[in-house]
């Protein structure tokens, strides 16, 4: 794993070719590794991909009483939990120390909880998720910066949530699991990793449907079963690569990817000259000399353009031929890496949440900061087309996520290392 002083250095220039297994998703393994702690008997998790956020949410599990073997398959066995007091100096390291609190309040009636730290791209209140416990009869209080959640009181009903939030959606669907009678939860996220939730938890026994649409009904359970789950592959990810190829040039292979969670992103590249071509779960991408810029990418909900891909279609808009506006919608401080695009020479004016790239025809290489997850990638990808050298600093953010990924792009043909 990175330490802190980590960077790469990328000499720009190469196109890509090559193929990539493309890993299991981030988003859909942090909720899955936390709703593990909600059965008492031993639990397999499929191909966790080594990444920071799961070592740290490791840590937090453990520090909880949890025991784990893991290599690439990871078995995780939290029979004995004695401690429902998140670790306030892990919390910090993680956004996806939230999701367990559904679980623990789920089968403990109890949890203390820190507030999460993670990426800084903007306020990222948890207020929808404390609303939500609140409406199902959790009584909430605040001492010494620690949530304390008491859920003795809880019971089955209606939670409408004013905003789609994924955590938010995922850790209510966790806490009502066990609750008797039928939850339901309204304006709920439809994202991928919601639905996988919902199978993983369905795999041991619970009994919960409509993720994926606006509403979600779970029916209380008494317990659960032991279970082996693949978690889905990281559409983020996948679409990194393909973003990589479209601004380097070049044709790569995307293996084990489900090409219906990346839409939005197919058809943004496609519609700009890229060539896009789907066998089963592969995804074939072809991109040949200066694309088109985008004129609009609007981030939103998905099925909308994913927030967690608008640093990396920055970069690419940086280098197009034309001017795009991007609108970031979703996070309200997700723009920090356009300063680090301007040092490379990129064309960028910021109003609040709108971003209007004029393409320029060369990108320079310069020292840059990975300021956070995607911003980090976004910066790697113009790295890659800048002329001569560029340096990414901070690249821990980077090994929060992106499993591997200065080899996977080297193995592709980039011209890139760690040092
Ligand atoms: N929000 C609130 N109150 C809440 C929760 C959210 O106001 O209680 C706001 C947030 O501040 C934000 C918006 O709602 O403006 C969306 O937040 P959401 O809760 O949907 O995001 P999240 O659950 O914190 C997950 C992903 C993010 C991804 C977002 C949006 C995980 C572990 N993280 O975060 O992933 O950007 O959904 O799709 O699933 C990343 O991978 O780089 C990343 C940041």
């Amino acid at each position: 794993m990175s330490t802190f002083n980590d960077k790469f250095l990328i000499v720009g220039g190469n196109e890509l070719y090559g193929e990539v297994d493309v890993q299991t998703s981030k988003n859909a393994v942090l909720p899955i590794l936390a709703g593990s702690i909600l059965c008492d008997k031993p639990i397999v998790i499929k191909d966790v991909p080594n990444i920071l956020d799961v070592h740290n949410m490791f840590a937090i599990l453990r520090d909880l009483g949890v025991k784990l073997e893991c290599d690439k398959d990871c078995v995780i066995d939290a029979s004995d939990i004695t401690n429902f007091t998140l670790n306030q100096d892990l919390c910090k390291t993680l956004r996806s120390s939230i999701f367990l609190l559904g679980p623990l309040l789920a089968r403990f009636k109890r949890a203390v909880i820190s507030f999460p730290g993670g990426c800084d791209i903007g306020n990222r209140p948890i207020d929808l998720h404390l609303n939500g416990l609140q409406k199902l009869g959790v009584k909430i209080t605040n001492r010494h910066s620690q949530i304390c959640c008491d859920g003795r009181g809880m019971k089955s009903g209606i939670v409408q949530l004013d905003f789609p939030s994924v955590g938010a959606t995922e850790n209510l669907m966790m806490s009502a699991m066990f609750l008797k009678g039928t939850t339901k939860l309204i304006n709920v996220a439809k994202e991928p990793e919601v639905v996988d939730l919902q199978n993983f938890l369905n795999s041991m026994g619970a009994s919960i449907s409509g993720a994926g649409t606006a509403e979600i009904t779970i029916n209380g359970v008494n317990n659960l079963h032991s279970t082996q789950y693949a978690p889905i592959d990281d559409r983020i990810v996948a679409g990194t690569l393909m973003i990589a190829t479209a601004i380097t040039g070049g044709k790569i292979k995307l293996k084990h990817t489900n090409f219906k969670n990346n839409q939005s992103l197919i058809a943004k590249l496609s519609s700009v000259g890229c060539q896009i071509d789907i066998k089963r779960d592969n995804i074939y991408i072809t991109s040949k000399g200066r694309l088109n810029s985008v004129d609009l990418i609007d981030t939103q909900v998905y099925p909308g353009f994913p927030t967690d891909m608008q640093a990396q279609m920055m970069s690419l808009q940086a280098v197009s031929n034309g001017v795009s506006i991007i609108c970031e919608n979703v996070f309200e401080n997700r723009y920090k890496h356009a300063k680090e695009l301007i040092k490379m020479g990129a064309d960028i004016i910021l109003r609040d949440r709108v971003a209007v790239v004029k393409g320029v025809a060369e990108l320079n290489g310069a020292p840059v900061d990975a300021t956070d997850l995607r911003a980090g990638a976004g910066l790697v990808l113009a790295g890659l087309k800048a002329n001569g050298y560029t340096t990414i600093n901070n690249v821990y953010h980077i090994d929060r996520g992106y499993e591997n990924f200065e080899n996977i792009l080297k193995d592709l043909g980039a011209d890139i290392k760690r040092v």
